[in-house]
């Protein structure tokens, strides 16, 4: 049955009589979807969570009825969309500019070269990948650190950066590269006027030829044994991992170490993964990091 679209975009009016809370059998119906699809399990306490984002979206789309939104879903091309869309609702995307300075500082003082003469070491291409890159300020970040890094030596170089995330909504913000003013605060003044071109409407746009260098690419992490990726010199995945449980995170890094190059580093964030060993990868210790070399 579909109701008369209600113009909203603010969550808190969400919840209201044209929406009843989710019985225990739709709770689980849609819990259930939701981790067959992404591996993210929802417990009880993120109850309202689920049901406050998926009646947004059915109030958006013109649903008052869980089943039937949970059926179009289900349901060819238009299904799919819709997927897509609920699942950028489903998932947490903050992250900033310069949110992980000291992975930034791994890269540049232990993977690239420190002085002139050993530019010509550097792989041909400096391949980077950023999993769960969210609205794309990670990415954005460790391309600037780098161009930053080897523009000051004065080394020609080539970087291609690969950028994924489960939601096509927080890819596009990235490939537009647009950010807002508050945004910016965490961006250094002298990297603002390097990397970035202030808008009309206040808005500031990473620069064309930093945005060329990052790839912004759909992937759900479950599925990577799917992409067909060359090797990576260095593999970030943070804060993503905290939404899985501790096999399902084994599963998913295990997974990453497959797309590394020889030597290639994989960066995670401090706390995000305990025990884990693998036979092709040692620790790579560096302050505030949790990194692993490939051997
Ligand atoms: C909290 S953000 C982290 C952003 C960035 N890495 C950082 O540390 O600032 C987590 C991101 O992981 C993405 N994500 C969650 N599950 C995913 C999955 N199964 N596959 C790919 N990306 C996923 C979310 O869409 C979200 O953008």
């Amino acid at each position: 049955m579909r109701a008369e679209l209600v113009e909203t975009s603010k969550k808190s009016k969400l919840i209201s009589p044209q929406f009843p809370e989710m019985d225990n059998q739709q709770y689980a119906q849609w819990t259930a979807l939701l981790e067959k699809r992404t591996g993210i399990r929802l417990p009880e306490k993120r109850r309202s969570f689920l049901t406050t984002n998926v009646c947004m979206r059915m109030r958006e789309m013109g649903f008052s009825d869980y089943q039937d939104y949970f059926n179009h879903i289900n349901t060819g091309n238009d299904g799919k969309v819709e997927w897509d869309q609920l699942v950028h609702h489903l998932t947490v995307h903050e992250t900033r500019f310069l949110r992980h300075e000291a992975s930034q500082d791994l890269i540049c003082q232990k993977l690239l070269p420190q002085r002139k003469a050993d530019c010509k070491k550097l792989p041909h291409t400096f391949n980077v990948w950023s999993v769960g890159c969210a609205t794309g300020e990670e990415p954005y970040s460790i391309a600037m650190a780098i161009d930053e890094h080897m523009s000051q030596l004065g080394c020609e170089y080539y970087m291609g950066i690969m950028a994924s995330d489960i939601s096509r909504s927080a890819l596009a913000v990235g490939r537009s590269g647009i950010y807002s003013a508050q945004k910016m605060k965490y961006v250094p003044p002298q990297w603002r006027q390097k990397y970035f071109s202030a808008n009309k409407d206040g808005k500031y746009q990473i620069n064309s030829e930093l945005r060329q260098r990052v790839c912004f690419h759909q992937a759900n992490v479950l599925e990577l044994g799917k992409m067909p990726i060359g090797y990576m010199d260095v593999i970030v995945c943070q804060n993503l991992l905290i939404y899985y449980d501790q096999p399902r995170r084994t599963k998913i890094v295990d997974t990453l170490v497959e797309y590394l190059a020889p030597k290639g580093v994989l960066i995670l964030a401090v706390g995000e993964l305990i025990h884990w060993s693998h036979p092709d990868m040692e620790r790579f210790p560096f302050a505030n990091t949790l990194a692993y070399r490939r051997k």
